[in-house]
């Protein structure tokens, strides 16, 4: 075959298959993109010891977000390709750049390392907004009391919704309860006093290290305190309190877990052995997870929702049965594509990592 031939393949292929254009162009440039949405960082700031904020100017495929919504953003990580989804913290209005805020936990491997390296200029991969936590309504035709609830970061999806009624003009009251560790760990906080002015908008901060009191009752004085609707985004405890507390009132809520669902080893029933094949890596079931399993091991798979969503975790399962966490249904034929994040082993798996 000669060289222009196979030049010409390549380049049809390339036109079959538009990402494979995308890996051409990122040669080049990688915010000059045929089908894939990039941003590159405009803005840093670091405003608490755990979070980093930072703006994005996405590439012209983005159409825009609904306040509440989620984005998948990925960036590349000793060599692999890492995703976690994430809110946009700015008004749905005000299109251009996104603005996002990551709090690093303990053990998260791409927020640690967000709040470690992210400098402007780099660029990020982005997909198209999703999620259903939204506003209730359109525009201009909003229930007239609205109630948020946050806790931690919890608070960037919940900040966007607040922002786009600002936009909105949104006249009726809008009351935000937020709990967080103390008022040196909430990177709004400036933010959230600005707005806070505007006559029908009240803050409320509950401080947990200082004492505050978790969600309960003692937070709704009286039935109007529920709004029309509550909208809440939070740790578990937080939602499961708030869910209890709107279905004794009768009032709608609707909520946003940000948090996947932690998975506990089914304790005495996990057995036999997770073997990872390229790192020849033998590790003892636990019963989690195979990413969480293999993230134990030293190993840093492609991941990213952890929710069994954006199956960006996928891998070869080589031998052994799995049992997929969210529907309880087993797979034991070899050589299948599994969601590492939400399959867990049953006896002796291999998995192509
Ligand atoms: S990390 Fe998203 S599906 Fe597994």
């Amino acid at each position: 075959m000669s060289r222009f031939t196979r030049f010409a393949g390549s380049v049809i292929e390339a036109v079959l298959t538009p990402h494979a254009v995308d890996r051409y162009l990122e040669l080049v440039d990688p915010m000059v993109t045929w089908t894939e949405i990039r941003g590159r960082v405009t803005a840093v700031s670091r405003r608490t010891d755990r979070t980093v904020t930072f703006t994005v100017a996405p590439t012209r495929q983005f159409e825009g977000f609904q306040a509440g919504q989620f984005i998948q953003v990925s960036t590349v990580i000793d060599g692999v390709r890492q995703t976690r989804c994430f809110s946009p913290a700015g008004s749905q209005h005000e299109g251009g750049e996104l603005e996002f805020t990551v709090t690093a936990d303990a053990d998260g491997h791409v927020s640690k390392h967000l709040r470690e390296h992210l400098a402007v200029g780099d660029v990020l991969g982005l997909t198209p907004a999703a999620g259903a936590f939204t506003l209730p309504g359109e525009p201009g035709d909003r229930p007239g009391r609205i109630r948020l609830i946050s806790g931690g970061s919890g608070i960037t999806p919940v900040l966007s919704m607040l922002r786009t009624l600002v936009d909105e003009k949104h006249d009726g009251a809008v009351d935000l309860l937020h709990f967080c560790r103390d008022s040196a760990d909430n990177p709004y906080r400036a933010e959230l006093d600005r707005l806070a002015r505007f006559a029908n908008i009240s803050v409320t901060y509950v401080y947990t290290r200082a004492g505050g009191r978790h969600l309960g009752a003692e937070h709704f004085g009286q039935l109007e305190d529920f709004g029309d609707v509550g909208l809440a985004c939070g740790p578990a405890a937080l939602l499961d309190a708030a869910k209890q507390l709107y279905s004794d009132a009768g009032v709608e809520l609707r909520v946003e877990e940000f948090t996947p669902p932690v998975v506990a080893a089914p304790s005495g029933e996990a057995t036999g052995t997770l073997r990872f094949t390229e790192a020849g890596t033998v590790v003892d079931n636990d019963g989690r997870s195979i990413l969480d399993q293999a993230e134990s091991s030293g190993l840093f798979p492609e991941s990213g929702c952890r929710m069994g969503i954006c199956f960006s975790c996928t891998a070869v399962k080589k031998s052994g049965c799995t049992s997929n966490i969210l529907t309880g249904e087993t797979n034991d034929e070899p050589d299948q594509h599994i969601q590492l994040c939400v399959s867990a082993p049953v006896g002796d798996v291999e998995i192509a990592l």
